[in-house]
């Protein structure tokens, strides 16, 4: 435990130290699901808000919206799964 806790700290301090330094935090520090939506869904405007849609909503707008925002299958899945847990 207590080494865990050590590389933990370690990590956070590294991570704290260089996240100032740029105008966003780098894409690691997100879960997997929000790395790609930050990534993917702020090229062309500013990002959506989970909470915009219900799950539904969002599987109906992103079936097409993906195909013009560029996504691969994979991200698509990770898009929507991100946005479905997150509203
Ligand atoms: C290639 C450019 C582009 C990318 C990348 C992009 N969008 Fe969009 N988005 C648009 C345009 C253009 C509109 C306005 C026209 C429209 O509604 O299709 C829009 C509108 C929207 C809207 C508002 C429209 C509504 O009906 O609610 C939402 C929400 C949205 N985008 C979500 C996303 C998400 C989530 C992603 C990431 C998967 C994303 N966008 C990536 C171009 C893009």
């Amino acid at each position: 435990m207590r080494n865990i806790s050590a590389v933990a700290s370690v990590v956070l301090i590294v991570a704290g130290t260089f996240g100032c330094a740029k105008r966003r935090p780098p894409a690691e520090e997100y879960p997997p699901g929000e790395s790609v939506f930050r990534r993917a869904c702020q090229g062309c405007h500013s990002l959506p808000k989970p909470d915009e849609k219900t799950d539904d909503g969002w599987s109906d707008f992103l079936r097409t919206h993906v195909d013009q925002a560029g996504l691969t299958a994979e991200e698509q899945t990770t898009v929507i799964e991100y946005l479905r847990k997150n509203n």
